[in-house]
């Protein structure tokens, strides 16, 4: 948004309550204040009564950029140079009475009375904070994740916004990429499925009523490849890979009803993804059935300059919006050129309008112009409210990652655990559980490792030592760290990465703890007492130096608001681990991009390393539990089938634990050999339950060859080859069947 001056300001305003005054339409007859009347005619009918100001006030998002209850700091921002309102602002903080001041200019006073669609990135809870993407996604729960961005989406609009840029759908392979945390990491599948779900959790699950909140799947498409891990930057990715991979998780979420897309930043094959038709408008508008509106990723409209694609802002401004940018993200480049470029013939006034049109449908469909404001309800009922904390707790107790646990040594036995030591830079920890983009997420809310360990053990003897910062080089802590695990006879020892250390413009080149982490873990391992190590991270870490010494490893990401209380009940046993890894963790940050679902190699051992192994540390899918399951072979019900046909997997799972579990059972498919070559195996299939000890549940798995066997061409055919395929529940045995001609 470009600077404004105080008299700047006096104008926009007078100016727009002249062209009020000027104006005044008579609403009460006006097609398009009527909700009775079809959306598209409401549509047409706003359309074709604006001015061109008016209309490139809709393809602008501006931002409040006032931390202060300034309202005129807001309403200078609320309005384009010519007065009149902009079509959305990002508002960073709860403030609903503000945001209804601004609104009441914009509907009341306005020639038309068009409303603002407020917009923040509410990307893993609004207050109420639960785990990460990343880490929702490894508690293999999309049921649980709607859930929680359903309750995100009511503290959203309670805090007076109405449009969230979340889900973050780009399919994560590089550890290095900060980004990886706002996805589900590396499967295309994990995608899909939680794409789905935060669609259906912000969305509601009723087309025909006002959404509760609006959804964005970002970035579109392919920004998750950035080269080398760093963000940004420029992607390489075949248009069979595209198809495949990067696009099926923004289908899954169009498909939902998703109202809304955002343009990456990324150079995709050499076209920025801000400024790329192909992928905009065929392929997200033609070949997806996307009808909602794109809006531009932060100022990316303007970049197309810096990535050598537009000559200058004006040239980006058009090659934007005829790529498909609909709604311009603070750079307030439309407003500028547009008018030139219209009146010199480089856009055609149908561009203009089509956007317009796309963005009205989006603001009718919100019901934002039957309820423009948001109900002012008390402030400790907008928040925090008991159920919403639970919801977080659960969440959080199902993402974590239990990685290693020799001799059982979890769970610890509240009663026999009489002296504990919970040392590490993350123990006390309050900012670093809540991850990055945490929302309104209060610091003072967030229960730490160490304070949910304290209540849940209020009898042991606990002594905490820091024993380092996350970052730095100072040792000085290590003797007091070593003298608290000599002192006590288990050690809950929580290291890993600080909240900014991933999310946004936050790579990394190593992927191991750091600062002097890795030395105070084997400074107390060195202590000989059992150690839990607990590592919280935005993404996989390397361990591999430390990873000997501990008896059990916990991934805990970045659990939320209650991430003491759910840990303490995972450790003492009330709740077993039941996550899965999202994404690989890989032994060396020399072995990433490291995923499950590579393509295979021409020889046996492809891919060897002379001074490293090939294999992963901890392969996607892993992850333990308290209790072991027994899988049956699995069985199928038929060994051919016909392109139309089904067969049905099934697999007989028992909890050979003394405690109910929860267990996931993930489903792999592999091809023998297709028309383009396959991945080794891919998920398509998973289903979560808990099993009762000694129970026997079987799950099961229909395979569908259009749904199942499919897979598109580079322009986004679907068709199942015929011929061999296997079919394995999770570590198990594949099992061969045939797919007719
Ligand atoms: C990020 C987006 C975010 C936007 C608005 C950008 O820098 O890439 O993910 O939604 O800012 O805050």
């Amino acid at each position: 948004m470009t600077s404004r001056t105080p008299s700047r300001l006096t104008l926009g305003i007078s100016l727009m309550l002249l062209v009020s005054a000027a104006h005044a339409e008579s609403s009460a007859v006006a097609t398009y204040r009527d909700p009775s009347k079809p959306v598209a005619e409401r549509v047409e009918d706003l359309l074709k009564r604006m001015t061109l100001q008016e209309k490139l006030g809709q393809l602008s998002q501006s931002v409040d950029k006032d931390s202060n209850d300034n309202l005129n700091n807001v309403i200078t921002e609320g309005t384009t140079d010519s007065g009149v309102a902009v079509g959305s602002m990002i508002v960073g903080k709860p403030r609903p009475e503000q945001r209804n001041a601004m609104q009441r200019i914009a509907v009341e006073q306005s020639r038309l009375g068009i409303p603002i669609l407020f917009g923040n990135d509410i990307i893993h809870g609004a207050s109420t904070i639960y785990p990460t993407t990343l880490a929702s996604a490894c508690s293999f729960n999309p049921e649980m994740f709607r859930q929680c961005c359903a309750m995100a989406a009511r503290e959203t609009k309670a805090g007076g916004i109405d449009w969230t840029f979340s889900p973050m759908v780009d399919v994560s392979r590089d550890a290095r990429w900060g980004r990886n945390v706002e996805s589900a990491g590396e499967d295309v599948l994990l995608n899909e499925a939680f794409s789905i779900a935060a669609v259906r959790g912000y969305q509601g699950d009723r087309p025909d009523a006002p959404r509760p909140i609006v959804a964005c799947l970002k970035h579109f498409v392919g920004y998750g490849a950035s080269e080398a891990g760093r963000d940004y930057c420029f992607t390489e990715i075949s248009p069979q890979t595209l198809a495949e991979v990067y696009l099926p998780p923004f289908e899954a979420g169009v498909k939902a009803g998703a109202l809304t897309v955002m343009s990456a930043f990324n150079d995709l094959n050499g076209v920025p993804a801000s400024g790329n038709r192909y992928t905009l408008t065929d392929i997200l508008r033609g070949r997806l059935g996307f009808s909602g509106f794109v809006v531009s990723d932060w100022k990316a409209v303007a970049h197309l300059e810096a990535q050598a694609f537009a000559k200058d802002h004006a040239d980006a401004a058009r090659l934007a919006l005829h790529a498909g940018v609909d709604m311009d993200m603070v750079d307030g480049l439309y407003v500028k050129h547009l008018p030139e470029l219209l009146a010199s013939g480089k856009t055609p006034a149908a561009e203009i309008d089509e956007a317009v049109r796309r963005i009205l449908r989006v603001k009718f469909l919100a019901g934002l112009f039957e309820k423009p404001y948001t109900e002012i309800t008390p402030v400790e009922s907008r928040f925090g409210r008991p159920e919403d904390l639970m919801l977080a707790r659960k969440m959080a107790e199902e993402s974590f990652v239990l990685l290693k646990n020799k001799d059982g040594l979890l769970p610890l036995d509240a009663a026999k655990t009489k002296r504990l030591a919970i040392i590490g830079p993350l123990a006390d920890d309050r900012r670093s559980m809540l991850g990055s983009w945490a929302g309104w997420g209060r610091e003072e809310d967030v229960v730490t490792i160490l304070a949910g360990l304290r209540a849940a053990l209020p009898s042991c003897e606990i002594r905490h030592a820091k024993g380092c910062e996350i970052k730095g080089e100072n040792r000085k802590g290590f003797d007091e760290a070593v003298a608290a695990a000599n002192a006590s006879d288990v050690v809950v020892l929580c290291v890993g990465e600080d909240a900014k250390m991933s999310g946004e413009n936050a790579s990394r080149a190593t992927l191991d703890l750091p600062g002097v982490q890795e030395d105070l873990v084997r400074a107390v391992l060195a202590t000989g007492k059992p150690v839990v190590l607990l590592i919280s991270s935005g993404r996989p870490i390397t361990i591999e130096c430390v990873e000997g010494g501990a008896r059990a490893i916990m991934a805990v990401w970045q659990p939320g608001s209650r991430a003491g209380d759910a840990l303490a009940n995972v450790l003492l046993g009330a709740v077993s681990p039941s996550g899965k890894l999202a994404m690989t963790w890989p032994r060396s940050v020399g072995q990433v991009p490291i995923y499950y679902a590579k393509r295979q190699g021409a020889r046996p051992g492809s891919g060897r390393y002379v001074d490293a192994s090939s294999e992963p540390r901890y392969p996607f899918g892993h992850g333990l539990s308290y209790s072991t399951f027994e899988y049956s072979k699995v069985r199928l019900s038929a060994d051919r089938l016909k392109k139309d046909g089904k067969i049905e997997a099934v697999v007989s799972v028992t909890n050979r634990g003394a405690k109910p579990a929860k267990e996931t059972v993930l489903w792999y498919l592999s091809q023998k050999a297709g028309r383009v070559s396959r991945p080794m195996k891919q998920l398509k299939h998973f289903e979560k339950a808990e099993l009762a000890p000694g129970e026997t549940r079987e799950f099961r798995f229909a395979i569908e060859p259009a749904r199942d066997l499919a897979y598109p061409d580079e322009r986004g055919v679907r068709a199942a080859d015929p011929g061999l395929f296997s079919v394995r529940a999770g570590t198990g045995e594949p099992v061969p069947f045939t797919l007719e001609d």
